[in-house]
């Protein structure tokens, strides 16, 4: 079974009139109460007009209006030629630039659900001229909501007997530049189209089973991933780990009878630029260990790897799209948590990278223990300016928050606002919660330096981060808890049920637009 499902679905320029377009589905997108659009033509612009005047459309967010151009009185020489045209709605101008670019994201969903409704092939759409944004952002936003709304994963399923069963997807996408810059909109379909596949890509990666989608499946991918890329590729197996003493991601592989491996890609630009680092949560099945989980839902623990998944496909978009000025570094520790007969027991005491040593409370808090080996490891070897990580780690997480909003806990408040910022850019919001020496308190233990989990519940998000921020010391770091984000989330028109590819277009944003740190602040 081929670990990567994503087949080529392409998106590109369409240069000539769009009436001139022959395929399935021709879309246009209308704004709330502005009946017009723009060149369309005499024809399509009368029926939208009708249209609106019933009352039955209005542009409204995510409304949509189908029709079949063969039906209606054509114009002399003037003919759509495309089988359907959909009318889709922006909903109305907001004030808010987040806003407005969700609202398109929101809308390149919806053209790709009414798209596989009707089981079209080929579809272009018209971008919106008087859209209050950037040209590049019109068309990178709306190429990301039509990649993402087209996503389907039926890699196991036995295909239908009959074609006309194949569920349906769009196999070519065109953008139209409905009068924009034809630079611009190249520029922002280019980086839409890398983003879009880079999310999708980490949606497969999650979407395969457990038994499918091991560790060596993620060291695969990467070195696949650094042959037709600039990134440098190591993936550090076993031996090398209990050469370096990573006693955290050893410990959790123990009741595995499947190896874990340490995968590493670096983009690098200028020495003199600083280095950034993401480190993303690669458990590949979560049983919970010898702390077993209880039964029901346990099939969605193959999902505990998503944030691994989302800093391997955040490091594929920069290496097509390019980050200027900084160095990045992923690294993507990966194992099962298994409860194999050689697993940790509650009680056991491990020794992490750099020594520091941990009492085992409950062998189902791992995902600590591979992402303290794999901080310090990061840290102490490439120095970053700057460390993020992203990792499914807690269940509190989403009794604080639920599904909507992503944690958030950093030392430092500089990185905190260009987190916030990109992921209020992308759609993917978080909300910060506190740290502090109380809460560390809480995994203070009486035989090691640290315990894996508290003596209860209580602030469960806040006392993981705090594990972590015992292996970061003094380098801006900000951890991401996306337990609650990662899978059947928030449903949208471009999220399906499933994994939600959440975090990979933050980390582009964020890393795209590197403010870097000013260094007086320390916490
Ligand atoms: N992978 C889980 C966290 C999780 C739970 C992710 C539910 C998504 C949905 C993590 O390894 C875990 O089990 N954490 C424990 C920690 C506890 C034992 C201190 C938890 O949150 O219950
Ligand atoms: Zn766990
Ligand atoms: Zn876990």
């Amino acid at each position: 079974m081929s670990p990567v499902h994503t087949e080529a679905v392409t998106i590109q320029l369409f240069d000539q009139e769009p009436r001139a377009f022959a395929g399935d589905l021709l879309a246009y997108l209308v704004e709330e109460d502005i009946f017009h659009l723009g060149d369309a033509g005499k024809a399509l612009n009368r029926v939208l007009q009708q249209v609106c005047d019933t009352g039955d459309f209005k542009g409204g967010k995510e409304q949509t209006f189908l029709l079949y151009p063969s039906l209606a009185a054509q114009e002399e020489g003037n003919a759509v030629c495309a089988k359907r045209v959909l009318f889709a709605g922006l909903g109305k101008q907001d004030d808010a630039i987040h806003v407005r670019r969700e609202r398109l994201r929101l809308v390149g969903g919806v053209v790709a659900q009414q798209a596989a409704a009707i089981k079209a092939k080929d579809v272009l759409v018209v971008l919106p001229k008087d859209y209050l944004l950037d040209a590049v952002e019109i068309a990178e936003c709306l190429a990301e909501g039509l990649l993402l709304g087209n996503y389907r994963f039926d890699l196991y399923k036995s295909p239908p007997k009959d074609e006309k069963d194949q569920p349906a997807r769009v196999e070519r996408f065109y953008l139209h530049d409905g009068g924009l810059s034809q630079s611009a909109v190249r520029k922002g379909l280019e980086r839409g189209r890398a983003i879009g596949e880079a999310t999708n890509a980490a949606r497969d990666m999650a979407n395969h089973p457990a038994n499918y989608w091991t560790p060596a499946e993620f060291a695969e991918y990467a070195k696949k991933l650094s042959k037709r890329t600039s990134l440098k590729c190591k993936a550090l197996d076993k031996g090398a780990m209990q050469k370096l003493g990573m006693g955290g991601i050893l410990g959790v592989n123990q009741g595995s009878a499947v190896p874990p491996q340490l995968v590493i890609l670096e983009y690098r630009t200028n020495r003199k630029n600083p280095t950034l680092l993401l480190v993303g949560k690669g458990l590949t099945f979560d049983s919970g260990g010898v702390s077993l989980k209880p039964p029901a839902g346990m099939e969605d623990m193959k999902y505990d790897m998503c944030g691994g998944a989302a800093v391997l496909a955040a490091m594929q978009a920069i290496a097509e799209i390019g980050v200027a000025g900084v160095n990045v570094v992923g690294l993507i520790p990966a194992t099962e948590n298994m409860a194999g007969a050689a697993a940790l027991k509650p009680g056991d005491v491990i020794r992490h990278y750099g020594g520091k040593t941990s009492e085992i409370i409950n062998t189902d808090a791992e995902g600590r223990l591979i992402l303290a080996d794999a901080l310090a490891y990061g840290i102490a070897t490439y120095q970053p300016e700057a460390v993020i990580d992203m990792a499914t780690l807690t269940g509190a997480v989403i009794i604080g928050l639920g599904h909507h909003y992503t944690g958030l806990l950093t030392n430092n408040d500089q990185l905190a606002a260009q987190l916030l910022e990109a992921g209020a850019q992308v759609g993917e919001p978080q909300w910060r919660l506190p740290l502090g020496p109380e809460y560390r308190k809480q995994i203070d233990s009486r035989v090691a330096d640290i315990k894996n989990a508290g003596s209860d519940r209580s602030a469960g998000t806040i006392t993981a981060a705090c594990y972590l921020q015992e292996f970061v010391g003094e380098t801006p770091w900000a951890h991401l808890d996306i337990a609650g984000t990662a899978w059947n989330f928030t449903e949208k028109s471009y999220i399906p049920k499933g994994p939600s590819g959440v975090g990979v277009r933050t980390l582009v944003a964020c890393l795209s637009q590197w403010k870097g740190l000013k260094s007086v602040e320390k916490k």
